[in-house]
């Protein structure tokens, strides 16, 4: 068994990514900065509800010397990463591997011996990291595609704890998956895990076909009965956000003015459509250009009724499918206004950067339609902030099927990303619509969000783990 540390803790988090990242101002200074994606949003009410708990994770960079601290209240263990690793483990197979592949091979995916190696390796040394900080029969909740292997490796090296894993992108079917040369070991490495969750059912019902067919295990419904009598159990929780802080922040006076001030700045045009992504080719955002400029083009309406602001977060600018995604959107959106807008009217309004959560909320206040066109995601938490956003219970949501919230927000504007004709009718339609309909929609939505907020579904989590591991209890090290 691993040496546990003098400082045990009881809540163990495992991911990528710590909530931070150190970034190099152009000053030369160094500063801690929020890191992006919706992981860190879901996991940071989890932790802070555990007063306790630590937080391993990659801070970015290749910085080698870190020490633990704290930052606003949490408990950070930054983990180091070379420069072979973040291009082997982090750019190749966790983003050019295993992304792609899982969803839905969107972009080609690239099969790389020398990427595997750095990714074992790299799950081993979180693995241990975990194995060190964890309390006896302490909780350790692992993260994302990123680190499959780790549930598995730290059994092996603390049989004692209660392992949780959670894939928040979605899980390929099986004639996807297969493709994989490393398929066996990825499966047995989650199957670590007493619990392993995803975002919908059929994800977690691909997952057990697949440890039935590929590695022979025993299986009933979402159960997996393993050799060494352990049982896993592979089931769904739909991710969410903190509703009830956005609908607070929504609400206060500073935002509400920054919404009016944004309108103004836009020239107060008839209807504002937004988009918020990052610069990702799975997220549609070039598709879903193409239909708002064609509106225009159609005459349905002019670049004095509507513009379209699109904030493309960046993401992953050493990954060669990124560069070229962001070439290729910069060129549309300068080919879009330049043949549509006028002096001061652009018809579309781009902005490479991120934002703080209040300029996030000002955004979806000031925004009539927003416009969530993913050719497969995870969840999509930016489509359930902006109906958390709507306290008036008025804005339109256009949502493409292949998100995981579209089985939840079954009353936004569902629309096939594929189809630019049928997205083009769903955004003028969203356009269209009369306050009673969008009310309507509205309503029902913010009822779903409010009920399965991220607490919710971390407590589900944390329950069914506990039950799990339960009936395996009698196989733990006292
Ligand atoms: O939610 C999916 C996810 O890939 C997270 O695992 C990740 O932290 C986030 O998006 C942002 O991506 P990256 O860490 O590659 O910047």
């Amino acid at each position: 068994m691993a040496k546990v540390s003098p400082v045990a803790h009881d809540l163990v988090i495992v991911a990528n990514r710590l909530p931070v990242d150190r970034v190099t101002l152009p000053s030369g200074r160094k500063v801690w900065r929020r890191s992006p994606g919706g992981l860190v949003t879901a996991i940071e009410p989890v932790m802070r509800t555990h007063g306790g708990g630590v937080w391993i994770g990659w801070p970015g960079g290749t910085g080698q010397k870190l020490r633990p601290f704290e930052d606003e209240g949490l408990s950070l263990v930054p983990m180091s990463m070379t420069q072979d690793e973040i291009e082997g483990h982090y750019e190749g197979f966790s983003n050019a591997t295993l992304w792609p592949l899982y969803h839905d091979v969107v972009a080609k995916p690239e099969f790389h011996r020398e990427w595997w190696d750095e990714y074992v390796q790299v799950n081993r040394r979180f693995a241990e990291k975990a194995a060190q900080l964890a309390a006896k029969k302490g909780t350790v909740w692992v993260h994302d595609y990123q680190l499959q292997l780790v549930p598995q490796m730290l059994r092996d090296l603390r049989p004692d704890l209660r392992i949780g894993f959670y894939l928040h992108i979605p899980f390929p079917p099986a004639e996807l998956f297969q493709q994989l040369p490393w398929r066996r070991q990825i499966l047995e490495g989650l199957l670590g895990a007493d619990l392993v969750g995803f975002q919908l059912p059929e994800a977690a019902a691909n997952f057990v076909r697949l440890v039935r067919q590929r590695v022979g295990h025993k299986t009933h419904r979402d159960l997996i009965y393993l050799p060494d009598g352990r049982t896993v159990r592979a089931a769904a929780f739909p991710i969410s956000i903190d509703s009830a802080g956005f609908e607070e922040l929504a609400s206060s006076p500073d935002v509400v003015d920054r919404a009016k001030a944004l309108r103004e700045a836009l020239g107060n045009p008839r209807r504002i459509f937004l988009g918020i992504d990052r610069l990702d080719y799975t997220k549609g955002i070039y598709a879903r250009l193409r239909a708002f400029s064609e509106l225009i083009r159609d005459g349905h309406f002019d670049v004095e009724d509507a513009v379209f602001v699109q904030v493309a977060v960046p993401s992953r600018e050493q990954v060669e499918h990124y560069r070229i995604l962001r070439d290729d959107i910069e060129r549309l959106v300068g080919r879009i206004n330049g043949d549509l807008g006028r002096i001061g009217r652009p018809a579309i309004s781009y902005l490479h950067t991120s934002y703080p959560r209040e300029e996030m909320a000002a955004l979806y206040r000031a925004a009539d339609i927003m416009v969530v066109t993913p050719y497969r995601d995870g969840m999509n938490l930016v489509a359930k902030e902006y109906v958390a956003c709507r306290v008036e219970e008025d804005g339109a949501l256009v949502l493409s099927e292949f998100a995981g919230a579209a089985e939840e927000l079954k009353q936004a504007w569902l629309v096939n990303p594929y189809d630019i004709n049928g997205m083009k009718a769903a955004l003028l339609e969203a356009y269209q619509a009369e306050p009673r309909e969008l009310a309507r929609r509205m309503r029902a939505m913010r009822k779903t969000i409010s009920q399965h907020d991220v607490k919710a579904w971390a407590a589900s989590f944390m329950t069914e783990l506990e039950d799990v591991s339960h009936h395996t209890k009698h196989l733990r090290p006292a």
